[in-house]
């Protein structure tokens, strides 16, 4: 099989063969979701983790429904309400888990590489739901999904992945995943939303929408997060609107079959016109929910059989 790996921890550590298998099997995982009975058992038995230390609504609904599918218990740990506020570590909590033999543990935390140092202390499987500025790597997945449904490829095309690009884990994942499959790719927004070292990431950099979206096939639009910022990125959000936010008159720049996406939760109205966003013969916003769930399904499904594998051969290493 070419997927060999323990954990799903970021875009990086996966080849382009990789990537194609992951996305080969969420496609039979789209025609799954698409029956009225949408059950599956190749994670029967096993047990499955959620635990966000951040807030989210799609991917922590888009995991649980894709580990139910599977026929996995799913558990969502809600962070908010457990040890972790009374100061219990995370390796703690990581530890504390990891004694309930969980075989997927799908994690979600604020601080870039805290999914790292987590796996290396658990027996199970982990899925990195989000950490930090760092990757979301289901994220990234279902974009390219979403994309090669929709472009037919997931080669030799011009995305222009558009705002908040210094605080977000969705631009890093996916560029690194589409630069992986060979596409061209630009980054457009103002300069102070724009991450350090963004020269040397080998992509061109635009600083007005109507140039950086000039024959673009895809447009990928990022939420503005207020969250990570300390105040003075932007004038205000009128003016970002007005500069930034893509509407049906920006996007005429692109091409006329040009695709828009964003990750959500969306700002509608300040990174994105909320008509357009809703416009289903430009945005595809709600296949990218849809082919979440898929890609979510996919990965855990590859990740179990490695670890069964795993497993397998260390109940023949311990009997001969
Ligand atoms: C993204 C995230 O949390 O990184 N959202 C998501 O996973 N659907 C993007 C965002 O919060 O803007």
């Amino acid at each position: 099989m070419a997927f060999r790996a323990r954990h799903l921890l970021g875009i990086e550590q996966l080849t382009p063969l990789e990537i194609t298998t992951i996305l080969d099997l969420a496609e039979r995982y789209v025609d799954l979701n698409r029956r009225t009975v949408k059950q599956s058992d190749v994670l029967a038995g096993m047990t499955q983790i959620n635990l966000f230390f951040e807030n989210s609504t799609r991917t922590q609904s888009s995991f649980e429904l894709a580990g139910k599918r599977l026929g996995a218990d799913v558990m969502n740990m809600s962070v908010a309400n457990s040890s972790v506020k009374k100061g219990e570590t995370l390796i703690d909590t990581a530890m504390t888990l990891n004694a309930m033999h969980p075989d997927l543990l799908v994690v979600r935390h604020q601080s870039s590489g805290a999914v790292n140092l987590l796996a290396q202390k658990v027996d199970c499987a982990v899925l990195n739901a989000g950490d930090g500025r760092h990757e979301h790597p289901t994220q990234a997945l279902l974009d390219a999904l979403t994309i090669r449904r929709a472009k037919g490829r997931l080669q030799r095309l011009t995305v222009a992945i558009c705002g908040d690009v210094a605080h977000s884990r969705v631009a890093r994942s996916n560029l690194i995943l589409l630069g992986k499959m060979e596409n061209r790719l630009r980054l457009v927004g103002p300069p102070t939303l724009m991450p350090p070292g963004v020269a040397d990431l080998g992509c061109e950099v635009y600083g007005d929408m109507a140039e950086g979206l000039k024959g673009a096939d895809v447009v990928m639009m990022l939420r503005l997060q207020k969250e990570r910022m300390d105040g003075g990125f932007i004038p205000s959000e009128r003016e970002y609107y007005h500069r930034y936010g893509l509407d049906a008159e920006k996007l005429a720049h692109a091409k006329p079959d040009a695709i828009v996406m964003h990750p959500g939760p969306m700002n509608r109205g300040v990174e994105i016109d909320g008509e357009l966003a809703d416009d289903i013969n430009r945005s595809v916003i709600q296949d990218q929910v849809e082919m979440g769930v898929a890609v979510r399904m996919a990965c855990m499904d590859l990740l179990a059989r490695n670890l069964r594998a795993e497993r397998g051969r260390k109940l023949v290493g311990t009997m001969v």
